[in-house]
C-alpha cells in the first residue's frame, strides 16, 4: 500500500511516500525558519501561506524522487491536529482534494503519533510495548505505547514543554530563533561553573515542570549581568558566560529527563524507550539516555536527526500504519476539510 503523507501544522510543509510493504521511498521538506526568524517566533498567517506555496512543489519532488505518479497511490494522510489552525487547513485541504479526486482512502493523522511513532521508521525498529519520551516545543511526556492508538499517559508537563524552556532560555540568553538547536550549540562550548536547580527530581512521579529553571536562568542571567555593569538592555552577556550558562541548563534538563525515562522504565517493568520530538534531537540527551540504559541493560531507540523535528515521513508512516490495519473493513472515507486546533493524544483509539 503505497501512502502519501503531508505535514503543515506549524512552520515545517513536509511531503513523504510509504510504502508499506519497502518502508519510506521519498521525503521532502521545506522549512520556514529563516521567514519566521526576523519575528523572533512563528507568524500564523505567514506560515499558512508559506505551506499554500510550498506542498505542490514539495509532492512533485516526492513523487519524481520516488519514481510514481499520483495513478500509483492507495492512501492519503495529513496531519489533522493539533497545530496552527490554518497552516493545518492547507495540508488538510489538500490532501482531502487528492484523495477525492483518486477516489483512494484519506486519513487524519494526530501530529504526535506522528512523533511517537518517528522512530519505528528505522532500521530494527522496536517492538511493542515500550515506554516513549515524548519532548517537542509543547510537549514532554512520557507514555507507555502497546501498539498504535494504544497509548497511556504516565507523565506530563505541569508547565513548560521541554522544547519551550529550551527556546524560552535562549531567548533570555539572547539567542535567536530557533532557540533550542542554538542553545544547545552554545552549551557545547560551555564549562560546569553555575549551579541552577533540577525541578521535580526527586518528586516520586513522572511528571515534569520547567517553568521554575527559567525563572532560575533569567535571575542568574540578571546577576551576571549587573555583574558585567550591563544597564544597556541591548547589550548581551559575554559568549563565555553565556555558554557556561546554556551547559548548566542542558544539564538540568537532561539531567531531569533521563531520570524520569529510567523511573518509568522501572515502573512499567518494560525495558524499551524510544525518544521522540525535537528536543530528541539533543546530543547530549542522547549521549545521557544511551549511558543509563545501557547500565541497565535497556534499548533506547530514536528516530534520525532529521526525523526529530516535524516531517512529511512520520506522517506518511503513522497514516500507513492505520490505513493497512483498515484496509480490510468497508472504508466511509470522508473527504470533507476537517482540522483539530486541539486535540488530545488520550483520545486516540487503536484502529
Ligand atoms: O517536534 P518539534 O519540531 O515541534 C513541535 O511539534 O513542537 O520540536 C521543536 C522543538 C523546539 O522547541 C526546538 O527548540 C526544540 O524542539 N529542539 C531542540 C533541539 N532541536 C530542536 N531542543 C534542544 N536541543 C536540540 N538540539
Ligand atoms: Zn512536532
Amino acid at each position: 500500500m503505497l501512502v502519501l503523507g503531508f505535514e503543515s501544522s506549524c512552520d515545517e510543509t513536509g511531503v513523504a511516500l510509504y510504502d508499506t510493504e519497502k518502508g519510506l521511498l521519498a521525503h521532502a521538506l521545506h522549512s520556514q525558519v529563516e521567514m519566521h526568524a526576523a519575528y523572533g517566533g512563528v507568524v500564523p498567517e505567514l506560515a499558512s501561506r508559506d505551506h499554500i506555496r510550498r506542498v505542490l512543489p514539495l509532492t512533485q519532488r516526492v513523487l519524481t524522487q520516488a519514481n510514481k505518479t499520483l495513478a500509483d497511490i492507495d492512501g492519503v494522510a495529513y496531519t489533522q491536529g493539533p497545530g496552527l489552525a490554518g497552516a493545518l487547513l492547507v495540508g488538510a485541504s489538500i490532501a482531502q482534494s487528492l484523495a477525492f479526486t483518486l477516489q483512494v482512502p484519506s486519513i487524519g493523522v494526530h501530529h504526535l503519533e506522528g512523533h511517537l511513532l518517528a522512530p519505528l521508521l528505522e532500521e530494527n525498529p522496536p517492538n511493542f510495548p515500550f515506554v516513549a519520551l515524548l519532548v517537542s516545543g509543547g510537549h514532554s511526556q512520557l507514555m507507555r505505547v502497546d501498539g498504535i492508538g494504544q497509548y497511556q499517559l504516565l507523565g506530563d508537563t505541569l508547565d513548560d514543554a521541554a522544547g519551550e524552556a529550551f527556546d524560552k532560555t535562549a531567548k533570555l540568553l539572547g539567542l535567536g530563533y530557533p532557540g533550542g538547536p542554538a542553545l544547545a550549540k552554545l552549551a557545547a562550548l560551555g564549562k560546569p561553573r553555575y549551579k541552577l536547580p533540577r525541578p521535580m527530581l526527586n518528586s516520586g512521579d513522572l511528571n515534569f515542570s520547567f517553568s521554575g529553571l527559567k525563572t532560575a536562568v533569567l535571575t542568574l542571567v540578571n546577576q551576571q549581568s549587573a555583574h558585567q555593569k550591563l544597564d544597556d538592555e541591548s547589550k548581551t552577556l559575554d559568549t563565555t558566560t553565556q555558554a557556561d550558562i546554556a551547559w548548566e541548563f542542558q544539564e538540568s534538563v537532561t539531567e531531569i529527563l533521563t531520570n524520569k525515562c529510567m523511573a518509568a522504565l522501572r515502573e512499567t517493568g518494560l525495558d524499551n524507550l524510544i525518544v521522540s520530538g525535537g528536543v530528541g534531537a539533543n546530543l547530549r540527551l542522547r549521549e545521557r539516555l544511551n549511558a543509563a540504559t545501557k547500565r541497565k541493560m535497556c534499548r533506547v531507540s530514536y528516530p534520525r536527526l532529521e526525523f526529530c523535528t516535524d516531517n512529511g515521513a512520520m506522517i506518511a508512516f503513522a497514516g500507513a500504519m492505520r490505513l493497512k490495519a483498515l484496509q480490510n473493513q468497508p472504508l466511509a472515507t470522508n473527504y470533507g476539510v476537517q482540522i483539530k486546533a486541539r486535540w488530545d493524544l488520550a483520545e486516540l483509539k487503536a484502529p
